[in-house]
């Protein structure tokens, strides 16, 4: 059995972030994971030995206090996966710039930020070449090709995408930095029948994988040493 690790993850209150957080803490991991609204999966996490923080990934002042406090919860940190994120289209954009701001602001800056501030406040360490830490920034499969809706968000994880490579070179080798990418995971629920029908169609394998894959794939990044300033696409063969 492997010892226990920890692990901090972002935006655990629903679906990819609460399952990675399930899945940890039921391997024995210690799991710190930050939130946006306190609900009740937050809770049954809790209930479950997840070490629950407040975050607002768009202040920078919280941030600030997440890295800065991070000691009083661990005195090591395995691995920091960057999941939050927020899904505005380029109507939602036009109307309100904030959210193009917030775009940027949770996938990218506030992600740097965290990932830099940690290594101040709980250094990582390489040992014989190895790095003692893993920071996996999850984006978007489609992020490089765009998409004809979503220019802003695109973008974004795009920059999220190159923020992870230089994150690998600026922390080698003590921290390696790597991206999964993800095409369709989950549905939402108000997704129609003929939306999903259209969607799934677009993919090599036509099925809805769901969060597990994304644990999956995070398992291989966190087990295979060797993996550094790689993107892994989880994405059924998206074709379109
Ligand atoms: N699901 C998919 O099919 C799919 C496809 C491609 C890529 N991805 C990527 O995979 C990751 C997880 O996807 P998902 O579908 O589980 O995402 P989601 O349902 O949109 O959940 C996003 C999480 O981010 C948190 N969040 C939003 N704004 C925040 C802020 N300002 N500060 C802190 N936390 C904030 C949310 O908190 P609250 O719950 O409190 O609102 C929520 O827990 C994301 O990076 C997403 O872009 C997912």
């Amino acid at each position: 059995m492997n010892p226990p690790r920890t692990l901090l993850i972002t935006g655990i209150g629903r679906r990819i972030g609460q399952h990675l957080a399930a899945h940890y803490l039921a391997q024995g991991d210690r799991v710190i994971g930050t939130y946006l609204r306190h609900t009740s999966d937050v809770a049954a996490l809790e209930a479950q030995g997840l070490i629950a923080l407040p975050c607002d990934l768009t202040q920078a002042a919280e941030v600030e206090r997440l890295a800065a406090g991070i000691a009083e919860h661990t005195s090591t940190l395995d691995a920091l996966v960057h999941n939050a994120s927020v899904w505005f289209d380029d109507a939602q954009c036009a109307q309100d710039a904030d959210k193009i701001s917030a775009l940027y602001t949770v996938h990218v800056t506030a992600p740097i930020a965290l990932t830099l501030r940690l290594q101040q406040a709980l250094p990582a360490e390489s040992r014989q070449g190895q790095a003692g830490r893993l920071v996996v920034f999850i984006t978007d499969a489609q992020c490089l090709s765009g998409g004809s809706e979503h220019a802003h968000y695109f973008a974004s994880k795009a920059a999220a995408e190159s923020a992870a490579r230089s994150l690998a070179k600026k922390l080698k080798p003590h921290t390696r930095v790597n991206t999964i990418a993800p095409g369709l995971i989950l549905f939402h629920p108000h997704d129609t029948a003929s939306a999903r029908e259209h969607r799934l169609a677009q993919n090599l394998l036509p099925f809805e994988p769901g969060a597990a894959v994304i644990a999956q794939t995070l398992d291989y990044l966190l087990a295979c040493p060797a993996l550094d300033g790689a993107r892994i696409k989880v994405d059924c063969g998206y074709t379109a």
